[in-house]
């Protein structure tokens, strides 16, 4: 929002600097974030690299400061894992894109508090996994504010992890517990559901670090909501201990609408939209995976013969590289495109956000990121849920058992088989168990609406981190 300038809402001109961590599902809640602070009356610097770096051209109204990045780290596919590679793959660049972004990171901030005189900067606002941006602000005495992408309940898994390593939770593999155990201190958690990111060495040093992180932050930003989290947040609090304020200010992307599609990765296909336009209401199934989740070509076809079988309509997002050891778009199974051209499309990318929001749609089968699955319960889409890693799994729990808005495709260990994935569509968009989890996010949705408007909770959330901001 161009419009609202320097002096209103609280910000009244003052620079923040935000430096997103450069994949897609952490890249729109920064953005939208920086939205929100922008019609507030802040001033927006975004720091970024090279590797998925944003269009300066979509925001006007922000500046743009290039962090040169050693060549090996600038490079890569454009939202994940290569073909065949693992999420390890992902957090090894997250971990070395800290160490080589530090040293260039420095001088870019150091010239920029320069020109902008100390005084008239605020913060720093970074995401959770740039633990050496927050060192580098403070060795310029430039406090941080750490916006956490994920759920408070998986900030709390983050901070219980050395504690579940120590009662032999993790690893997993080799865990002298059952994969259906409820972990004591982390209800509704089972085994099963804990943060997984492929090598245990690796997740426990990225998640000591976000942890690290925020210790050294003013403040803790949450894409997430009382209504949705409230003794999550209660318990985060707690466990923080007091010294660090966290602000709640989700759903960002209700918060600001448009700035999700302005910061894709990938062109989103609008053709969409029109296309949703012809069918009933809450008759068609969404399916998308989000940006870095792959499946493997065997589940591609049972995924597709699930889909065809279940005899309700479907937009499909298959993402270039979604499928394990193919660069570029999957090739479908044979037959496939006959047998659903009446009911069916299939896209590269898709606006999300537009799509939920349309009242075709009926059920989103999802891998439940944190941000699908809150732009799912926003929009009272309930959802079919095949978690691949991190906190999707948990993320997945809550929507099952606590939120009572969707269900697991298919039971952990499970494999995916067409004969299970067309009875799951079904249930969900047709059947009356699916009706009642649709009512539940309906609910769901009215709540978030409330918390966005004037005087709820994210509202006044948003009114106290400014003002922190401000005090900073
Ligand atoms: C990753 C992790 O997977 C997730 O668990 C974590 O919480 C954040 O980082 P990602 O896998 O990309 O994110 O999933 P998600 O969090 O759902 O973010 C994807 C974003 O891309 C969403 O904002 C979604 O609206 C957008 N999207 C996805 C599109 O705009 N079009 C699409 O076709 C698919």
């Amino acid at each position: 929002n161009a419009s609202a300038g320097a002096g209103h809402g609280g910000g009244h001109g003052r620079h923040v600097l935000v430096f997103p961590l450069p994949y897609q599902g952490h890249i729109n809640p920064m953005f939208r974030l920086a939205g929100i602070l922008h019609a507030r009356g802040f001033a927006v610097t975004v720091f970024h690299t090279q590797f998925n770096a944003p269009d300066p051209a979509r925001h006007p109204e922000y500046r743009f400061v290039p962090v040169p990045v050693a060549e090996d780290c600038d490079k890569g596919v454009v939202s994940g894992p290569g073909a065949g590679e693992g999420i390890d793959g992902v957090v090894s660049h997250i971990l070395a894109l800290n160490a080589a972004s530090e040293s260039p990171f420095l001088d870019r901030l150091r010239a920029v508090l320069e020109e902008y005189s100390r005084d008239a900067v605020s913060c720093l606002v970074v995401d959770g996994h740039l633990l050496s941006m927050v060192h580098v602000a403070a060795r310029l005495a430039l406090p941080s504010l750490v916006l956490r992408t994920g759920s408070a309940a998986c900030f709390s898994c983050f901070l219980a992890y050395p504690s579940l390593i120590a009662q032999g939770y993790l690893p997993l593999q080799g865990s002298k517990w059952k994969m259906e155990d409820e972990v004591s201190e982390l209800p509704p958690y089972r085994v099963r559901d804990l943060m997984r990111l492929g090598k245990h060495e690796l997740t426990r040093e990225l998640l000591a670090r976000s942890v690290a992180a925020v210790d050294a932050s003013a403040g803790l930003i949450l894409n997430t909501f009382d209504a949705l989290e409230q003794p999550e947040l209660a318990k985060l609090r707690r466990d923080l201990g007091g010294g660090i304020p966290v602000f709640d200010v989700g759903p960002l992307h209700m918060l600001s609408p448009s700035a999700g599609a302005s910061s894709s990765l990938l062109r989103a296909d609008g053709t969409c939209l029109a296309w949703l336009d012809a069918h009933a209401p809450a008759s068609v199934l969404y399916v998308s995976f989000g940006s870095l989740a792959c499946m493997t070509a065997r589940e591609l076809v049972e995924t597709a013969w699930g889909i065809a079988g279940s005899g309700v309509a479907f937009l499909w997002v298959v993402r270039p590289g979604m499928v394990a050891g193919s660069e570029g778009l999957a090739t479908m199974p044979e037959g496939f495109e006959e047998a659903t051209r009446e009911r069916g499309k299939v896209v590269e990318w898709a606006p999300q956000e537009d799509v939920l929001r349309h009242a075709a749609v009926g059920g989103f089968w999802t891998h439940n990121g944190w941000n699908s699955t809150t732009e799912s319960v926003c929009e009272g889409v309930p959802m079919l849920c095949r978690p691949h890693f991190g906190d999707q799994t948990g993320n997945a729990r809550y929507v099952e058992h606590v939120w009572k808005v969707g269900f697991e495709v298919v039971g952990a260990g499970e494999e995916l088989e067409r004969g299970k994935v067309e009875k799951a569509i079904r249930r969900l968009v047709v059947e009356k168990d699916g009706g009642e989890m649709r009512a539940r996010a309906g609910e769901l949705r009215k709540k978030a609406v409330e918390c966005t408007g004037k005087g709820g909770s994210s509202d006044l959330a948003v009114d106290a981190l400014v003002k922190h901001m401000m005090s900073l």
